[in-house]
């Protein structure tokens, strides 16, 4: 066996295990696999056995003091080596490689406990990362947890103390979850490999700070961030949060070079959800029977499209063919006017929004993971569509599934629909122009 390749292969081996054996360890191991030692001659310097399963080794501070079960050929060549190297230094290490080997303390309870057979595997499939653990990242990582959407957790961000204080805080909850996997770092290798990250974090409007500074500081945050997650996770679908969300998630689409559809604002699904709360509320009718819907901007240019508005199918438009606009004498046209200023009023009142947003996001982490092909209003690419020119992002109802955007819903908008939304995406295209990308 020639050295070299056993170097290159077993510090894999080890990281895929965890396995070192240090002195005073016992090895336990299955399969058949091989032992090197390390010692004052060079690492790896020497084969001392060939073993099959279910074999001990005992060490010591100084050497190999006892082992059972060995083959003869094993249990000699053993003995030889160590007899051989009398008088050298006692070994440091003894690496152990091979299919299917592990190590275990034979003191330790676990190991008492459980005849351990196979190493749990670690799951990625449902892997979502969330960056920034403010208000806002913590809702997400909160409600994805609870509803179990995911069990697989990471969060990231750039406070260590607070990031292992939220960790610790979740996995102390593990109990009454689905003993999920949560792990948090300032380093983004521990995101690799997630199907979905959801990006929130954020700065904060200084005072005296115009919109457009804010927005030039949030999209250098994505300079910093999208970087990272694309090298960690390249097939994964980002989903960003962070506000203005709609210029972001453009901004984080170009950082990206990943496809549009795997570059997904948060969009007005939150709109929508207050839109269909506040209607359900006035009809007494469960907000998922209510089926409305806010495009545009997350933010003050929205558009209600009260033309498709219905309940089982009735449009509410053919009831009372003014809904929505000025002349209503019911001013339905009130509830979008409430839905604009909802972020405000909650703000004003307790410092941030953060649990319905939360909630919002879990579900379309949902669709994706489970590549459900259901319909959010989420922030995409809309150009061409609904005669928009400008290459912006802004909400429109897409279908989500495992990788993205799967289409968009061509709703039959009224002309002043139409035109409400090519005004968003003027507005859009003015703010993207003096951002630095
Ligand atoms: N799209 C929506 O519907 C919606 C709704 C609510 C809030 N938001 C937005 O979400 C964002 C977060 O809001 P919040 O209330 O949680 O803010 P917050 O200040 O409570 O949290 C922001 C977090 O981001 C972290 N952060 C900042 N820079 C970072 C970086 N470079 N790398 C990693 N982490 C970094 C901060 O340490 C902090 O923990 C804001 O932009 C807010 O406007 C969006």
């Amino acid at each position: 066996m020639s050295i070299p390749n056993v170097h290159r292969l077993i510090p894999k081996f080890l990281r895929v295990n965890g396995l070192t054996a240090n002195s005073n360890e016992l090895s336990h191991n299955y399969g058949t696999y091989k032992i090197y030692s390390i010692n004052e001659h060079g690492p790896f310097s020497e084969k001392i056995g060939d073993f099959e399963d279910e074999n001990y080794l005992y060490m010591n501070e100084k050497n190999l003091v006892r082992h059972k079960s060995l083959n003869n050929e094993s249990q000699s060549y053993a003995k030889r080596y160590y007899s051989t190297k009398e008088g050298s230094k006692p070994n440091k290490l003894l690496h152990i490689y091979g299919r299917r080997c592990y190590a275990t303390k034979p003191e330790n309870v676990k190991g008492k406990l459980m005849h351990e057979i196979q190493k749990p595997i670690e799951t990625f499939d449902d892997k979502v990362t969330v960056v920034g653990i403010g208000a806002v990242g913590m809702a997400c990582a909160f409600s994805i947890l609870s509803q179990g959407i995911s069990n697989n957790l990471v969060l990231i961000d750039m406070f260590e103390n607070k990031l292992e204080g939220e960790m610790m805080d979740l996995q102390h909850g593990s109990l009454f979850l689905k003993d999920p996997k949560i792990t948090a770092s300032t380093d983004y290798a521990v995101s690799a490999g997630s199907r979905v990250c959801v990006v929130t974090a954020g700065v904060r409007q200084k005072d005296n700070e115009s919109r457009t500074d804010l927005l030039q500081r949030n999209a250098d945050l994505m300079k910093n961030i999208i970087p990272h997650l694309v090298e960690y996770s390249p097939n994964a679908v980002l989903l960003i949060v962070s506000n203005p969300c709609d210029v972001l998630s453009y901004v984080a689409w170009k950082i990206s070079g990943f496809p549009m559809t795997r570059i997904i604002g948060s969009g007005t699904n939150l709109d929508t959800s207050r839109f269909r709360y506040m209607i359900a509320n006035r009809l007494n009718i469960a907000p998922a029977s209510v089926h409305a819907w806010i495009i545009g901007e997350h933010g003050d240019t929205s558009v209600a499209v009260w033309s498709a508005l219905n309940v089982a199918g009735v449009r509410l438009r053919d009831i009372n063919p003014k809904i929505g606009t000025r002349e209503d004498p019911d001013r339905w046209e009130d509830i979008h006017k409430e839905v604009v200023l909802s972020a405000y009023n909650v703000i004003k009142k307790k410092g941030y929004t953060n649990w319905a947003i939360g909630l919002s996001v879990t579900s379309m982490v949902h669709s994706i993971l489970k590549n459900m092909n259901s319909v959010h209003a989420v922030s995409t690419l809309i150009k061409g569509l609904h005669g928009v020119k400008e290459e912006v992002y802004l909400s429109l109802p897409c279908t989500l599934g495992q990788r993205g955007v799967l289409g968009v819903i061509q709703q039959v908008l009224t002309p002043t629909e139409r035109e409400a939304l090519q005004k968003s995406a003027r507005i859009m295209a003015e703010l993207i122009k003096g951002v630095h990308i």
